[in-house]
């Protein structure tokens, strides 16, 4: 189906029992979610989890896919059995609405604040950034994108860096966030236009001594080498990838790399000491973990 000319896009409310939605939220993920939003404040075990697709299909067939994958989880998530959905088609003014609805001040790390443009401004972290809720991946609220601001909040301020790339910046939050830790020149990189959009709105909200670079070029084609490689990608698209990530650090340099299940460690830990990085440093929320691995 085309898409049509007025931007809509398909929100799927999920009921399921507590200590799946994590996985859900991988699921769809992988199968191209904007974002999900988890709820877990209910009495009864059963967690809300709200996400938003793109319009590009018809909803019928969209729903199909993500059922077929959600079974296929069944033997390694018995509990996902019980979840119930619901989706509803919406329209671009309802879209800012419904993240508004969720999206406000948030401490993320010791020194890290996310909060949406309409918050004032508050003192008690030293860094505030301002986000607009948007299409693009990248509120600062889901635990991949929390232990990479963790883990550039530790490696930045360790040691000068000088050139700090972002793969897969989607809002731009992680190149930010590296600006304000005291990187001195930090490109953004994401093969989604309205992730470069949004990223470039979110650069001009906030107070920046000297602003990321964001751009759609394909990561094989940077030529640059960088101190820190940024990237929360998922699984498939880290292996895809990983020699063009390995490529694009400077010796001695650093990848942090999440949007990787702890399961998935063993795999993904394998394939980058093969390129020549070695461990350093780990960290886990929820299903999730971030890997710091060292050239
Ligand atoms: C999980 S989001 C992360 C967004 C943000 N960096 C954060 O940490 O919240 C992943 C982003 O990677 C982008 N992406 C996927 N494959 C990519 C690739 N091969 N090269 C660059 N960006 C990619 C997606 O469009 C999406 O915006």
């Amino acid at each position: 189906m085309k898409p049509t000319k007025e931007k809509k896009w398909v929100k799927i409310k999920f009921i399921v029992p507590s200590g799946t939605s994590d996985y859900l939220s991988y699921i769809l993920d992988e199968l191209g979610a904007l974002g999900s939003i988890i709820d877990n404040n209910n009495s009864n075990k059963l967690t809300i989890l709200t996400t938003f697709f793109n319009f590009e299909q018809h909803p019928f067939l969209l729903i199909e896919k993500i059922k077929k994958k959600i079974k296929k989880a069944f033997p390694f998530f018995p509990k996902l059995k019980g979840y119930r959905l619901s989706w509803e088609i919406i329209e671009k003014e309802d879209w800012a609405y419904s993240w508004k609805k969720y999206f406000t001040y948030h401490k993320i790390t010791k020194k890290i604040a996310i909060a949406p443009p309409w918050e004032k401004k508050r003192n008690d972290v030293p860094i505030f950034i301002y986000i607009e809720p948007a299409m693009a991946f990248g509120t600062g609220l889901h635990p991949t994108t929390k232990l990479c601001l963790m883990m550039l909040e530790k490696y930045i301020t360790q040691k000068e860096i000088k050139d700090l790339l972002d793969v897969g910046t989607g809002s731009g939050i992680l190149s930010i966030a590296s600006i304000f830790l005291g990187a001195k020149n930090v490109l953004g990189i994401d093969i989604d236009k309205d992730a470069i959009k949004s990223a470039r709105k979110n650069r001009r909200l906030n107070r920046l001594k000297k602003k990321p670079i964001f751009s759609s070029k394909p990561l094989s084609k940077i030529r640059k080498k960088f101190d820190i490689v940024v990237a929360n990608l998922t699984r498939d698209i880290i292996v895809e990838n990983h020699h063009y990530l390995n490529e694009r650090i400077v010796t001695h340099g650093k990848l942090i790399i999440s949007g990787i299940l702890i399961e998935q460690k063993k795999e993904i830990k394998a394939l980058m000491q093969k390129n020549g990085l070695k461990l350093i440093d780990e960290k886990e929320n929820e299903d999730w973990l971030c890997l710091v691995m060292e050239k």
